[in-house]
Protein backbone atom coordinates (compact mmCIF):
# COMPACT_ATOMS: atom_id res chain seq x y z
CA UNK A 1 0.00 0.00 0.00
CA UNK A 2 1.15 3.43 -0.93
CA UNK A 3 1.71 6.06 2.12
CA UNK A 4 -0.85 9.07 2.41
CA UNK A 5 1.57 11.30 0.73
CA UNK A 6 3.32 9.12 -2.39
CA UNK A 7 -0.90 8.26 -2.79
CA UNK A 8 -1.53 11.79 -3.20
CA UNK A 9 1.35 12.68 -5.49
CA UNK A 10 0.22 9.89 -7.61
CA UNK A 11 -3.47 11.08 -7.69
CA UNK A 12 -2.44 14.54 -8.18
CA UNK A 13 -0.36 13.33 -11.51
CA UNK A 14 -3.01 11.34 -12.37
CA UNK A 15 -5.42 14.17 -12.25
CA UNK A 16 -2.98 16.03 -14.69
CA UNK A 17 -3.19 12.89 -17.32
CA UNK A 18 -6.35 12.98 -17.66
CA UNK A 19 -6.88 16.86 -18.11
CA UNK A 20 -3.82 16.29 -20.97
CA UNK A 21 -6.56 13.97 -22.67
CA UNK A 22 -4.38 11.11 -21.34
CA UNK A 23 -5.23 7.67 -20.31
CA UNK A 24 -5.08 6.86 -16.36
CA UNK A 25 -5.77 3.10 -14.86
CA UNK A 26 -7.45 2.99 -12.10
CA UNK A 27 -9.29 0.60 -9.16
CA UNK A 28 -12.58 0.38 -8.30
CA UNK A 29 -14.19 -1.85 -5.78
CA UNK A 30 -15.19 -4.08 -8.60
CA UNK A 31 -12.65 -4.01 -10.86
CA UNK A 32 -9.54 -1.79 -12.62
CA UNK A 33 -11.10 0.63 -15.20
CA UNK A 34 -9.01 2.63 -18.14
CA UNK A 35 -10.46 5.99 -17.32
CA UNK A 36 -10.26 9.57 -19.78
CA UNK A 37 -11.91 13.01 -19.57
CA UNK A 38 -15.72 11.80 -20.07
CA UNK A 39 -15.75 15.21 -21.77
CA UNK A 40 -12.75 15.25 -24.19
CA UNK A 41 -13.56 12.75 -27.00
CA UNK A 42 -10.00 12.73 -28.35
CA UNK A 43 -9.10 11.46 -25.04
CA UNK A 44 -12.10 8.52 -25.57
CA UNK A 45 -11.53 7.55 -28.45
CA UNK A 46 -8.10 6.38 -27.18
CA UNK A 47 -10.24 3.77 -24.89
CA UNK A 48 -11.74 2.47 -27.67
CA UNK A 49 -8.62 1.93 -29.68
CA UNK A 50 -6.85 0.63 -26.76
CA UNK A 51 -9.43 -1.94 -25.62
CA UNK A 52 -10.15 -2.99 -29.04
CA UNK A 53 -14.20 -2.05 -28.44
CA UNK A 54 -16.73 -1.49 -30.61
CA UNK A 55 -17.77 2.21 -31.24
CA UNK A 56 -21.56 1.49 -30.48
CA UNK A 57 -20.43 -0.02 -27.07
CA UNK A 58 -21.37 3.01 -24.37
CA UNK A 59 -18.94 4.08 -21.59
CA UNK A 60 -19.73 4.52 -17.88
CA UNK A 61 -19.00 8.10 -16.22
CA UNK A 62 -17.41 7.74 -12.98
CA UNK A 63 -18.37 10.80 -10.67
CA UNK A 64 -17.17 11.74 -7.20
CA UNK A 65 -20.81 12.33 -5.25
CA UNK A 66 -24.57 11.84 -6.56
CA UNK A 67 -25.35 15.26 -6.90
CA UNK A 68 -22.95 15.28 -9.92
CA UNK A 69 -25.71 13.47 -11.72
CA UNK A 70 -27.40 16.67 -12.73
CA UNK A 71 -24.34 17.41 -14.53
CA UNK A 72 -25.20 14.42 -16.68
CA UNK A 73 -28.37 13.44 -17.22
CA UNK A 74 -31.86 14.88 -17.56
CA UNK A 75 -35.03 14.01 -16.39
CA UNK A 76 -33.32 12.29 -13.58
CA UNK A 77 -36.82 10.29 -11.82
CA UNK A 78 -36.63 10.38 -8.08
CA UNK A 79 -36.07 6.65 -7.90
CA UNK A 80 -32.39 7.22 -8.99
CA UNK A 81 -31.93 9.89 -6.27
CA UNK A 82 -33.22 7.27 -3.97
CA UNK A 83 -30.84 4.44 -5.02
CA UNK A 84 -27.93 6.81 -5.70
CA UNK A 85 -28.42 7.69 -1.92
CA UNK A 86 -28.76 4.63 -0.70
CA UNK A 87 -25.81 2.99 -2.71
CA UNK A 88 -22.99 4.92 -3.74
CA UNK A 89 -20.21 4.81 -3.53
CA UNK A 90 -20.68 1.52 -4.41
CA UNK A 91 -21.03 -1.13 -7.46
CA UNK A 92 -24.58 0.47 -9.20
CA UNK A 93 -24.82 1.77 -12.32
CA UNK A 94 -27.42 3.90 -13.27
CA UNK A 95 -28.60 4.39 -16.61
CA UNK A 96 -30.40 7.84 -17.29
CA UNK A 97 -31.39 10.14 -19.89
CA UNK A 98 -28.40 11.76 -20.93
CA UNK A 99 -27.45 15.59 -20.28
CA UNK A 100 -26.64 17.20 -23.50
CA UNK A 101 -22.57 18.04 -22.53
CA UNK A 102 -22.28 14.06 -22.85
CA UNK A 103 -20.71 13.21 -26.01
CA UNK A 104 -21.48 10.90 -28.36
CA UNK A 105 -18.74 8.72 -28.45
CA UNK A 106 -19.22 8.27 -24.75
CA UNK A 107 -22.74 7.30 -25.01
CA UNK A 108 -22.60 5.35 -28.33
CA UNK A 109 -24.84 7.76 -29.65
CA UNK A 110 -27.60 6.52 -27.18
CA UNK A 111 -29.99 9.38 -25.87
CA UNK A 112 -28.70 7.37 -22.27
CA UNK A 113 -25.65 7.57 -19.88
CA UNK A 114 -24.57 5.08 -17.53
CA UNK A 115 -23.38 7.22 -13.85
CA UNK A 116 -21.69 6.06 -10.97
CA UNK A 117 -19.77 6.88 -7.64
CA UNK A 118 -16.74 4.38 -7.45
CA UNK A 119 -16.35 2.74 -3.44
CA UNK A 120 -12.59 3.31 -3.87
CA UNK A 121 -10.55 6.29 -1.99
CA UNK A 122 -7.71 5.98 -5.04
CA UNK A 123 -11.10 6.58 -7.34
CA UNK A 124 -12.95 8.57 -4.80
CA UNK A 125 -9.48 10.83 -4.51
CA UNK A 126 -8.90 11.01 -8.13
CA UNK A 127 -12.34 11.68 -9.12
CA UNK A 128 -12.03 14.69 -6.50
CA UNK A 129 -8.73 15.95 -7.63
CA UNK A 130 -9.59 15.85 -11.44
CA UNK A 131 -13.11 17.40 -10.88
CA UNK A 132 -14.93 16.03 -13.82
CA UNK A 133 -16.66 12.82 -14.88
CA UNK A 134 -13.72 10.26 -15.55
CA UNK A 135 -15.38 7.65 -18.94
CA UNK A 136 -14.11 4.29 -18.30
CA UNK A 137 -14.74 0.72 -18.81
CA UNK A 138 -13.26 -2.36 -17.55
CA UNK A 139 -9.25 -2.04 -17.97
CA UNK A 140 -9.14 -5.23 -20.12
CA UNK A 141 -9.39 -6.21 -23.74
CA UNK A 142 -13.02 -6.29 -25.38
CA UNK A 143 -14.50 -9.47 -24.45
CA UNK A 144 -11.75 -10.77 -21.96
CA UNK A 145 -12.04 -11.47 -18.27
CA UNK A 146 -12.15 -7.69 -16.18
CA UNK A 147 -8.46 -6.72 -14.20
CA UNK A 148 -8.55 -6.80 -10.14
CA UNK A 149 -5.11 -5.53 -9.50
CA UNK A 150 -2.87 -3.50 -11.53
CA UNK A 151 -0.57 -5.96 -12.17
CA UNK A 152 -3.62 -7.31 -14.55
CA UNK A 153 -3.73 -4.33 -16.29
CA UNK A 154 -0.16 -4.04 -16.75
CA UNK A 155 -0.22 -7.63 -18.32
CA UNK A 156 -3.08 -7.18 -20.71
CA UNK A 157 -2.75 -3.36 -21.89
CA UNK A 158 1.30 -3.06 -21.27
CA UNK A 159 2.33 0.89 -22.08
CA UNK A 160 -0.85 1.41 -23.47
CA UNK A 161 -2.09 3.68 -21.09
CA UNK A 162 -0.32 6.96 -19.40
CA UNK A 163 -0.52 6.13 -16.10
CA UNK A 164 -1.83 2.91 -13.09
CA UNK A 165 -3.20 3.75 -10.45
CA UNK A 166 -2.54 0.78 -8.58
CA UNK A 167 -5.19 0.32 -5.24
CA UNK A 168 -4.42 -3.62 -4.35
CA UNK A 169 -6.69 -6.21 -5.13
CA UNK A 170 -10.86 -5.16 -5.51
CA UNK A 171 -12.95 -6.11 -3.03
CA UNK A 172 -15.67 -6.84 -5.25
CA UNK A 173 -13.89 -8.71 -7.80
CA UNK A 174 -16.92 -8.61 -10.51
CA UNK A 175 -18.34 -5.41 -12.24
CA UNK A 176 -21.34 -3.42 -10.98
CA UNK A 177 -24.97 -3.83 -11.34
CA UNK A 178 -26.36 -2.37 -13.98
CA UNK A 179 -29.62 -0.71 -14.08
CA UNK A 180 -31.52 1.13 -16.62
CA UNK A 181 -33.98 4.08 -15.18
CA UNK A 182 -34.02 5.61 -18.99
CA UNK A 183 -37.81 3.96 -19.45
CA UNK A 184 -40.81 3.33 -18.65
CA UNK A 185 -40.09 0.22 -15.98
CA UNK A 186 -36.81 -0.01 -14.34
CA UNK A 187 -34.40 -2.84 -15.99
CA UNK A 188 -31.58 -4.95 -15.27
CA UNK A 189 -28.94 -5.17 -17.96
CA UNK A 190 -26.42 -6.46 -15.73
CA UNK A 191 -26.85 -8.36 -12.86
CA UNK A 192 -23.68 -7.63 -10.11
CA UNK A 193 -22.94 -7.47 -6.25
CA UNK A 194 -26.09 -5.82 -5.42
CA UNK A 195 -28.70 -8.18 -6.32
CA UNK A 196 -32.30 -7.69 -8.00
CA UNK A 197 -34.00 -8.34 -4.67
CA UNK A 198 -32.24 -5.68 -3.08
CA UNK A 199 -33.04 -3.24 -5.50
CA UNK A 200 -36.48 -4.27 -5.40
CA UNK A 201 -36.92 -4.60 -1.75
CA UNK A 202 -35.51 -0.20 -1.72
CA UNK A 203 -37.72 0.29 -4.57
CA UNK A 204 -40.63 -1.23 -3.22
CA UNK A 205 -41.81 -2.15 -7.21
CA UNK A 206 -40.62 -5.39 -9.41
CA UNK A 207 -37.39 -4.60 -12.33
CA UNK A 208 -37.99 -6.00 -15.34
CA UNK A 209 -35.30 -8.44 -16.02
CA UNK A 210 -32.49 -8.90 -19.24
CA UNK A 211 -34.20 -9.46 -22.08
CA UNK A 212 -32.58 -10.82 -25.73
CA UNK A 213 -32.76 -7.67 -27.35
CA UNK A 214 -29.84 -6.21 -29.49
CA UNK A 215 -26.76 -6.13 -26.67
CA UNK A 216 -26.29 -2.79 -25.86
CA UNK A 217 -24.03 -3.41 -23.22
CA UNK A 218 -20.84 -5.69 -24.10
CA UNK A 219 -21.07 -7.74 -21.12
CA UNK A 220 -24.77 -8.72 -21.58
CA UNK A 221 -22.88 -10.55 -25.08
CA UNK A 222 -22.99 -14.54 -24.13
CA UNK A 223 -19.22 -14.44 -24.53
CA UNK A 224 -17.56 -12.53 -22.70
CA UNK A 225 -15.68 -12.20 -19.74
CA UNK A 226 -13.63 -15.28 -21.39
CA UNK A 227 -10.27 -16.63 -20.89
CA UNK A 228 -8.40 -18.03 -23.95
CA UNK A 229 -8.77 -21.75 -22.23
CA UNK A 230 -12.22 -23.43 -22.99
CA UNK A 231 -14.25 -23.29 -19.46
CA UNK A 232 -17.10 -26.17 -18.41
CA UNK A 233 -19.44 -25.89 -15.89
CA UNK A 234 -20.02 -28.66 -14.33
CA UNK A 235 -22.86 -29.67 -11.65
CA UNK A 236 -21.22 -30.96 -8.77
CA UNK A 237 -22.18 -33.93 -8.31
CA UNK A 238 -20.98 -35.21 -12.05
CA UNK A 239 -17.66 -33.07 -11.54
CA UNK A 240 -15.32 -35.35 -10.19
CA UNK A 241 -16.55 -38.42 -13.33
CA UNK A 242 -15.80 -35.38 -15.60
CA UNK A 243 -12.18 -34.42 -14.47
CA UNK A 244 -11.50 -38.28 -15.02
CA UNK A 245 -12.38 -38.43 -18.32
CA UNK A 246 -10.42 -35.46 -19.57
CA UNK A 247 -7.59 -37.21 -17.74
CA UNK A 248 -8.12 -40.24 -19.47
CA UNK A 249 -8.36 -38.53 -22.88
CA UNK A 250 -4.50 -37.66 -22.08
CA UNK A 251 -6.09 -33.89 -21.45
CA UNK A 252 -4.44 -31.55 -19.07
CA UNK A 253 -7.04 -29.84 -16.73
CA UNK A 254 -7.56 -27.66 -14.10
CA UNK A 255 -10.48 -27.51 -11.75
CA UNK A 256 -12.16 -24.75 -9.72
CA UNK A 257 -15.07 -25.97 -6.90
CA UNK A 258 -16.05 -25.19 -3.72
CA UNK A 259 -16.34 -29.22 -3.10
CA UNK A 260 -13.14 -30.85 -2.23
CA UNK A 261 -12.50 -33.72 -4.84
CA UNK A 262 -10.02 -36.52 -4.68
CA UNK A 263 -8.18 -36.05 -7.74
CA UNK A 264 -5.27 -37.50 -9.48
CA UNK A 265 -1.47 -35.47 -9.40
CA UNK A 266 -2.17 -34.54 -13.46
CA UNK A 267 -4.92 -32.51 -11.93
CA UNK A 268 -4.66 -28.75 -10.76
CA UNK A 269 -7.59 -27.99 -8.11
CA UNK A 270 -8.07 -25.35 -6.40
CA UNK A 271 -10.23 -24.62 -4.04
CA UNK A 272 -13.11 -21.71 -3.95
CA UNK A 273 -15.33 -20.31 -0.94
CA UNK A 274 -18.47 -21.46 0.00
CA UNK A 275 -20.25 -17.88 -0.73
CA UNK A 276 -20.97 -15.94 -3.88
CA UNK A 277 -18.93 -12.83 -2.49
CA UNK A 278 -15.87 -14.82 -2.32
CA UNK A 279 -16.11 -16.32 -5.47
CA UNK A 280 -17.07 -12.79 -7.22
CA UNK A 281 -13.44 -11.56 -4.98
CA UNK A 282 -11.48 -14.80 -6.71
CA UNK A 283 -12.90 -15.25 -9.60
CA UNK A 284 -10.90 -13.08 -12.37
CA UNK A 285 -7.63 -13.75 -10.60
CA UNK A 286 -8.21 -17.42 -10.45
CA UNK A 287 -9.14 -17.39 -14.29
CA UNK A 288 -6.08 -15.67 -15.67
CA UNK A 289 -3.81 -17.15 -13.33
CA UNK A 290 -4.84 -20.62 -15.05
CA UNK A 291 -5.20 -18.96 -18.57
CA UNK A 292 -1.73 -18.33 -18.81
CA UNK A 293 -0.55 -22.67 -17.82
CA UNK A 294 -2.43 -23.61 -20.53
CA UNK A 295 -4.66 -26.42 -19.71
CA UNK A 296 -7.04 -28.17 -22.37
CA UNK A 297 -10.19 -27.05 -20.23
CA UNK A 298 -10.93 -25.44 -16.62
CA UNK A 299 -13.37 -27.12 -15.39
CA UNK A 300 -15.74 -25.41 -13.01
CA UNK A 301 -18.07 -26.58 -10.45
CA UNK A 302 -21.58 -24.83 -11.76
CA UNK A 303 -22.67 -22.68 -8.80
CA UNK A 304 -26.12 -22.98 -7.19
CA UNK A 305 -28.93 -21.45 -9.04
CA UNK A 306 -30.07 -19.47 -6.24
CA UNK A 307 -30.54 -15.35 -6.53
CA UNK A 308 -27.33 -14.73 -4.16
CA UNK A 309 -25.02 -16.51 -6.77
CA UNK A 310 -26.50 -14.89 -9.90
CA UNK A 311 -24.21 -12.61 -10.81
CA UNK A 312 -21.26 -14.75 -10.30
CA UNK A 313 -23.15 -17.38 -12.40
CA UNK A 314 -23.85 -14.88 -15.20
CA UNK A 315 -20.13 -14.30 -15.29
CA UNK A 316 -19.29 -18.10 -15.70
CA UNK A 317 -21.54 -18.75 -18.33
CA UNK A 318 -20.21 -15.86 -19.99
CA UNK A 319 -16.72 -17.30 -19.65
CA UNK A 320 -18.21 -20.96 -20.82
CA UNK A 321 -19.91 -20.08 -23.90
CA UNK A 322 -16.90 -18.30 -25.19
CA UNK A 323 -15.96 -22.40 -26.73
CA UNK A 324 -17.98 -24.40 -27.92
CA UNK A 325 -17.75 -26.94 -25.29
CA UNK A 326 -21.37 -27.88 -24.59
CA UNK A 327 -21.54 -30.19 -27.00
CA UNK A 328 -18.61 -32.43 -26.00
CA UNK A 329 -20.39 -32.76 -23.03
CA UNK A 330 -24.11 -34.04 -24.16
CA UNK A 331 -22.09 -36.46 -26.56
CA UNK A 332 -21.28 -38.29 -23.01
CA UNK A 333 -24.67 -37.75 -22.13
CA UNK A 334 -24.22 -35.15 -19.69
CA UNK A 335 -26.90 -32.25 -19.92
CA UNK A 336 -28.47 -29.88 -17.94
CA UNK A 337 -28.62 -28.21 -15.66
CA UNK A 338 -25.28 -26.89 -16.20
CA UNK A 339 -26.80 -23.17 -16.80
CA UNK A 340 -26.97 -21.65 -20.19
CA UNK A 341 -24.50 -22.23 -21.72
CA UNK A 342 -24.79 -22.17 -25.72
CA UNK A 343 -23.07 -21.97 -28.98
CA UNK A 344 -24.10 -18.68 -29.18
CA UNK A 345 -20.93 -16.85 -29.28
CA UNK A 346 -20.72 -13.45 -30.87
CA UNK A 347 -16.53 -12.35 -30.51
O1 LIG B 1 -17.88 -2.11 -12.25
C1 LIG B 1 -17.94 -1.55 -13.35
O2 LIG B 1 -18.99 -1.22 -13.90
C2 LIG B 1 -16.60 -1.28 -14.05
C3 LIG B 1 -15.82 -0.25 -13.26
C4 LIG B 1 -14.52 0.14 -13.94
O3 LIG B 1 -16.63 0.85 -13.00
N1 LIG B 1 -16.80 -0.83 -15.38
C5 LIG B 1 -17.21 -1.64 -16.37
O4 LIG B 1 -17.24 -0.99 -17.58
O5 LIG B 1 -17.51 -2.82 -16.20
P1 LIG B 1 -17.51 -1.76 -18.94
O6 LIG B 1 -17.48 -0.75 -20.02
O7 LIG B 1 -16.55 -2.89 -19.05
O8 LIG B 1 -18.97 -2.24 -18.74
C6 LIG B 1 -19.96 -1.23 -18.50
C7 LIG B 1 -21.19 -1.57 -19.19
C8 LIG B 1 -20.95 -1.75 -20.63
O9 LIG B 1 -21.36 -3.04 -20.96
C9 LIG B 1 -21.78 -0.67 -21.29
O10 LIG B 1 -22.33 -1.08 -22.51
C10 LIG B 1 -22.82 -0.38 -20.25
O11 LIG B 1 -22.12 -0.48 -19.05
N2 LIG B 1 -23.35 0.94 -20.47
C11 LIG B 1 -22.71 2.10 -20.32
N3 LIG B 1 -23.51 3.11 -20.70
C12 LIG B 1 -24.67 2.57 -21.08
C13 LIG B 1 -25.90 3.08 -21.59
N4 LIG B 1 -26.05 4.36 -21.78
N5 LIG B 1 -26.89 2.20 -21.88
C14 LIG B 1 -26.72 0.87 -21.71
N6 LIG B 1 -25.57 0.33 -21.23
C15 LIG B 1 -24.58 1.16 -20.93
MG1 LIG C 1 -15.84 -4.69 -19.38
Amino acid sequence: MLSTGKMFSNVQEAAEVLRGGGLVAFPTETVYGLGADAENPAAVARIFAVKGRPADHPLIVHVATPDQIVHWAREIPPMAWHLARRYWPGPLTLILRRASCVPDIVTGGQDTVGLRVPDHPLALALLKVFGGGIAAPSANRFGRVSPTTAAHVREELGDAMDLILDGGPCRVGIESTILDLSGHQPRLLRPGAITLAEIEAVLKQPIAQPGNEAPRVPGMLRSHYAPKTPVCLIPPAYLEAEVRWHLGQGQRVAVLSRIALLLPDACLWKGMPDYPAGWARELYARLRALDVQCFDYILIEAPPIGADWRAVRDRLERAASAHHVSSLRSSRGISAPFGEVGDHSVN
